[in-house]
């Protein structure tokens, strides 16, 4: 077979570092991880990039045993109401919190009052330290936790729900979901705008919640959901990103 001039072998001088994008070592191997991944997303590495991608979309992170986990959390800890200012009947156990302790003070209040009342100045970022609870949902968890703040089970009792609103419009964080147990639609249902979501149970779900949302259960029973609140960096996304390409490959 005749040899193609022009093309290098590419085993003369292949990449072990697994960075670069054609196997051949083109000197990307001694960046700092910051350096890499602005080589490799010149463009954009931020919130747009994510909703580029839709409104709402699987990653191939699946969480296992997740009705059992729940359950479990139940049996351990006590569930205190989200945001106790309001007469709607929601709860919520936090993995991760101000002081890694699960009184939901100030972490599951209305932060915006509560600093008010209190002289306070938290801001979301703050509630970062793990609790007892963020044991459970570990595996999940520790993929983002460097830049993980405010998380936590929302569990919203037969006619719990949360009106339609917007989160983190700084477009400083994004908002990772998976749907625990007693989430299916129609009975439970979460709508962005006016489109009903569907949501694999025990799949970690990026959602846009920068758009009008909404979620109602309907149903009979507690329905429970894991949020996870994440600061935007170039690493957050990225990694976010390398879980999505997992799922399409
Ligand atoms: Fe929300």
């Amino acid at each position: 077979m005749k040899d193609i001039k022009g093309i290098p072998p590419h085993d003369a001088y292949p990449c072990s570092c697994g960075r670069s994008p054609t196997g051949r070592c083109c000197g990307w191997h001694s960046l700092t991880e910051e350096e890499y991944l602005d080589k490799a997303h010149p463009h954009t590495l931020n919130y747009h990039h994510l909703t580029a991608l839709g409104d709402y979309y699987p990653t191939s992170y699946k969480l296992l045993e997740t009705e059992e986990s729940v359950d479990t959390t139940e049996e351990k800890f006590e569930y205190v109401r989200y945001n106790p200012r309001t007469n709607i009947d929601r709860w919520g156990l936090s993995l991760t919190s101000l002081d890694g302790g699960v009184t939901g003070i100030p972490d599951l209040d209305s932060i915006k009052q509560y600093n008010t009342e209190h002289d306070t100045t938290y801001i979301e970022d703050d509630f970062n330290v793990p609790t007892p609870a963020y044991h459970y949902f570990k595996p999940v968890l520790n993929l983002f936790k460097p830049w993980l703040f405010r998380t936590h089970i929302l569990k919203l009792n037969p006619g719990g729900y949360f009106p339609p609103h917007r989160d983190a419009i700084t477009l400083k964080s994004f908002r990772l979901i998976i749907a625990l147990k007693n989430t299916k639609s129609p009975a439970v249902q979460f709508l962005i705008e006016d489109r009903v979501l569907h949501f694999e149970e025990g799949r970690l779900y990026f959602v846009d919640t920068v758009k009008e949302h909404q979620l109602f259960n309907s149903s009979n029973d507690p329905s429970y959901w894991l949020v996870m609140n994440v600061k935007v960096t170039k690493e957050a996304v990225a990694t976010l990103l390398n879980l999505i390409q997992k799922e399409y490959k």
